[in-house]
């Protein structure tokens, strides 16, 4: 294991990541995390991640001092430099100028982290504070001309340190520099894969399940499929998947998920219509983030008055994953929106959680999910947020609003499938803001609804950018729609990334 100390960066999952990604199995620890309890893994390195505190302030966030005794190496970037720094004795100081961004980087030492990577690269900074001097016995192995520190090693204690964030894509050697840490300095074998993860994961579940039973929140999307798989694998019949048509599903997906789950693994599935009573709790309200508690809130109520229908039933497995769990805001890290299966959740809980993808990223969970079996179809199924079309009605909802959603997201797809374009596209649906415009149709005129198109292209949701979906298709798109959902007389297509946006309108 390569250990890395959570010091509240934004990117410190990444970095746990792409250590796995190189071959090498990685977790993030909180940054009070004993020198004990590591030493009890098979420790092979230390990361400590970035931050937003300053290493020098009275009470700012630090290690357990034992960690420095383990005889492991250990790797500081950006916060978690200046914390090493500050130990040791170096010089640590607030910078005139906050560096944000692309930098580049003059390389003195090319061996140690920087083996086989040129004297001059670029890099990604994003820092307030400096190291004016490394401690004694440490070497600076990088500079620039307003980092005068920006990466240093002490070779007889294994311990080196980078200003710059080596995990974030910006940095053009940043993956060259992990794999040379923990392979070259950690002396890390490289045996981590998928299977590896299943198996843990599997031991993990059964042992903290023992006997009892397990509900698994299934949506049909592909995180809850592949949690599903994931716990059938480790328990298997002491675990029955629920699935709750909360009434804001897209048009005839509660028939597509049944048929996809009943009798083909050989997975228990409940259905649970519960369309009224969700619409219900929702009448009169359009706040985003009241929305989603309350869907998320009531989404545990239904899970857990059946669960105490069934004898022993004591855990809610639920699909969260990590992007999930930091835009839902971490002690540390910003709320950006709650997702229903994190932020949304009630505090007067019963079920124990069990959710074993809350440290992966969705093509991580894509890429599970073959390695479990499922079929093409079921791994590439576009994300689906669980509070469904209740936000993508922009403010309150009502029936007529989710028909036309419903409708024109059915239209959307239909377009974009013939267009040869559905497989392309990382996700696209329709979402009804709560407007109405002035048009024509058939020499009358109209006051009615307008719909957005959104279609992304991204990787792991977390950033993304508008699809260029060609013009004829986007015309079809727009006739279509307009022809076949009453009420609606505009379209319009989102053209912004995100950030600054988020994929969702709520
Ligand atoms: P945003 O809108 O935050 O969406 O840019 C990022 C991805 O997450 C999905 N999403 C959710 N998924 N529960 C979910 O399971 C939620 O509450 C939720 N909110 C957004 C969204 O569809 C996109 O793929």
């Amino acid at each position: 294991t390569i250990a890395v100390l959570d010091f509240g960066g934004q990117y410190n999952q990444l970095i746990t990541r792409r250590i796995r990604d190189l071959g090498v199995y990685s977790e993030l620890y909180p940054n009070t995390v004993s020198a004990d309890e590591l030493d009890a893994l098979n420790l092979k390195g230390v990361i400590f991640s970035g931050g937003p505190g300053s290493a020098y302030i009275e009470g700012a966030p630090a290690c357990d001092p034992a960690i420095y005794d383990l005889g492991v190496p250990i790797l500081g970037i950006c916060y978690g430099m200046q914390l090493l720094t500050h130990h040791f004795g170096g010089k640590v100081e607030a910078a005139d100028h906050r560096e944000y961004g692309k930098a580049r980087l003059d390389v003195k030492e090319t061996s140690g982290v920087f083996a086989g990577t040129p004297s001059e690269q670029s890099v990604w900074m994003s820092h307030g504070d400096l190291i004016f001097a490394p401690p004694e016995g440490f070497n600076t192995d990088a500079t620039n001309p307003t980092t005068p520190v920006a990466a240093m090693s002490n070779r007889d204690r294994n311990i080196y340190g980078v200003q710059f964030h080596p995990e974030v894509r910006h940095t053009e050697y940043g993956n060259d520099i992990l794999h040379n840490f923990i392979y070259d300095i950690c002396q890390s074998k490289g045996e981590w894969t998928m299977e590896n993860f299943i198996d843990l994961e599997v031991e993990k579940i059964r042992a903290n399940v023992g006997d009892r039973r397990v509900l698994c929140a299934l949506s049909g999307g592909v995180d809850s499929s592949v949690t599903a798989m994931l716990v059938h694998r480790a328990i298997g019949e002491q675990l029955t998947c629920m699935f709750i048509d909360h009434g804001l599903l897209r048009k005839d997906e509660g028939t597509r998920v049944m048929e996809m789950f009943e009798g083909k693994f050989d997975i228990n599935v409940v259905k649970i219509d519960a369309a009224e009573r969700f619409l219900t709790k929702l009448q009169g309200i359009s706040d985003p983030e009241q929305k989603r508690k309350i869907i998320g809130n009531e989404f545990i109520y239904i899970f857990e008055e059946e669960s105490s229908k069934l004898e022993n039933m004591d855990f809610l497995a639920q699909g969260t994953l990590y992007t999930d769990v930091i835009e839902s805001g971490t002690a540390t890290a910003e709320t950006i929106k709650s997702h229903h299966n994190v932020g949304g959740l009630p505090e007067d809980m019963k079920l124990d959680l069990i959710e074993p993808l809350n440290t992966l990223f969705k093509d991580e969970v894509r890429e599970l999910g073959t390695e479990l079996g499922l079929p093409e179809s079921f791994v590439w199924r576009q994300p689906f947020p669980g509070p469904g079309l209740g936000i993508r009605v922009l403010g309150e909802i009502t029936e007529d609003k989710l028909k036309i959603v419903r409708e024109s997201d059915a239209v959307l797809h239909d377009v974009l499938e013939k267009a040869g374009l559905d497989k392309e596209i990382w996700q696209f649906f329709t979402a009804l803001p709560d407007m109405r415009s002035v048009g024509v149709m058939g020499d009358n005129r109209t006051y009615d609804y307008t719909v957005g198109v959104r279609a992304v292209t991204s990787t792991d949701g977390m950033t993304s950018d508008w699809a260029r979906i060609p013009h004829e298709v986007l015309e079809t798109i727009s006739t279509r729609i307009v022809n076949e959902v009453p009420h609606v007389n505009r379209v319009v297509y989102d053209i912004t990334s995100k950030p600054p946006a988020t994929i969702e309108w709520e």
